[in-house]
């Protein structure tokens, strides 16, 4: 499944019409990344760049220039039989504008030659500031090229400005053609949380579920996984960024999961947790119930005009009253939140927005203030609580228990669409799935 070379197209066209008219925006490709001597790590495309090209090759530069008779212009690796036979078919110049749209195309080695004409006597010149160092010493070196020239007529852009505000403002609000994508990213990797689940058992090793996960999702058409899977059985799942992923998982342990796929570059993230013998303690219940309430009351909340920070906030509110329920924490509920007391149990934030990149792009805050949701955003949902196994203030019975519950969620006219529903999340129907298999 992929998104239609015509939404690229569609995609420059708005960003270009909102470009001041004598600007340029420079977007880098990704290049491949060494992972010892000529051997190198899957490539994986700049988001920026590929939302923009659909051009999944390394080391290009996308330029866009809207007041040009040529306003899309690419560089691209060079046509070349030899390292073809190596490394695969290259698009070149040519295939950059027959097949990808570009107005004009030229090879990499051009660049040097091409770039300081290209942006002389702009009044804007947009990149990733200070993102990349080699883009810029790159940039620098083209503006001194310019600088050289003065006297010769050439004019140095009159100002650097990011690329991120205009570009990343545009690509935190989902079409219906991104939504489609994503749903089946989160079905595929719903699907494979399930078989996790379903074929889990004592005295399996974490990576063996992590190959469930991954087998599932490769076969579904899903190669990649949007980010390193973390598979924690018992006490690793206290630890927010396991993946390590080598561990028997024992009798009696909660396992968490969180895994999600990438389909033509966009992400889903889902976490689970769930009993490995497939019923949970009393102790575990008790836990998992309340950070079950908060994810559906959170999930709940989500409606254009809900205030971003306030979803957070409802998390802390609902968390640290159960935790006061519990034994876990004693004092006032107020007097523990303004303390920050409760973010011994809960350390992260309620969630992050979700697109092309894990942790999407798209500003938290507007003109000073958190931002309000609005419909196509794309956010999680995913409330936790993390007792520390050497955590001797609360009774032994808690410690080591961790559990997090993550969903991703759209924001529509009406509300919330979840859209990683097709995964089980009740304490009954977990419990009656894992039965079941
Ligand atoms: N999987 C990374 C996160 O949940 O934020
Ligand atoms: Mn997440
Ligand atoms: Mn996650």
């Amino acid at each position: 499944m992929k998104i239609d070379l015509s939404i690229y197209k569609e995609r420059r066209a708005k960003l270009l019409s909102e470009l001041p008219d004598n600007s340029v925006m420079i977007i880098a490709a990704a290049s491949l990344v060494s992972r010892n001597a000529d051997a190198e790590f899957p490539f994986r495309q700049s988001s920026d760049f590929y939302y923009l090209t659909g051009f999944n090759e390394p080391d290009g530069l996308l330029l866009l220039k809207p007041s040009s008779d040529q306003p899309v212009v690419l560089f691209c690796q060079p046509r070349d039989p030899e390292m073809e036979i190596w490394t695969g078919y290259r698009a070149g110049p040519e295939g950059c504008i027959e097949t990808f749209g570009a107005d004009a195309a030229y090879n990499l080695s051009e660049i040097d030659q091409q770039l300081p004409s290209l942006i002389d006597g702009v009044d804007q010149l947009f990149y990733p500031l200070a993102r990349d160092a080699a883009l810029d010493s790159r940039v620098k070196g083209w503006i001194q090229d310019l600088a050289k020239r003065v006297r010769a007529g050439a004019e140095v852009p009159k100002a650097l400005s990011d690329s991120d505000p205009i570009l990343h403002e545009m690509r935190l609000f989902k079409s219906d053609a991104e939504i489609a994508i994503m749903q089946r990213a989160a079905d595929i990797s719903a699907e494979a949380h399930v078989k996790a689940m379903q074929q889990c058992r004592v005295g399996m090793n974490e990576y063996q579920l992590e190959a469930i996960i991954q087998s599932h999702c490769m076969a579904e058409g899903a190669r990649f996984q949007a980010y390193t899977p973390i598979v924690a059985a018992g006490k690793n799942a206290c630890i927010l960024h396991y993946i390590d992923n080598d561990q028997t998982i024992n009798e009696g342990d909660l396992i968490l999961i969180d895994a999600g796929c990438e389909l033509d570059n966009y992400a889903s993230d889902i976490t689970r947790t769930f009993p490995a013998n497939g019923q949970f303690s009393e102790e575990q219940r008790a836990i998992y119930q309340l950070v079950l309430d908060a994810n559906k009351a959170c999930i709940d909340a989500v409606k254009p005009g809900c205030n971003w920070d306030s979803l957070h906030q409802l998390s802390v509110e609902i968390l640290t009253k159960g935790l006061v329920e519990l034994g876990l924490l004693s004092g006032e509920v107020d007097q523990l939140i303004e303390s920050g007391a409760y973010r011994r149990f809960y350390m992260h934030r309620i969630g992050h927005w979700l697109g092309m990149d894990v942790h999407d792009v798209g500003s938290y805050r507007v003109e000073g203030e958190w931002r309000e949701l609005s419909p196509g955003i794309v956010t999680t949902i995913e409330p936790g609580l993390y007792i520390a196994p050497d955590d001797h203030s609360v009774e032994e019975r808690w410690r080591g228990i961790g559990v997090r519950i993550e969903d991703d969620v759209m924001v529509t006219d009406e509300g919330a669409r979840v859209l990683t529903s097709a995964v089980p999340k009740e304490i009954d129907e977990i419990e009656a799935l894992m039965r079941r298999a």
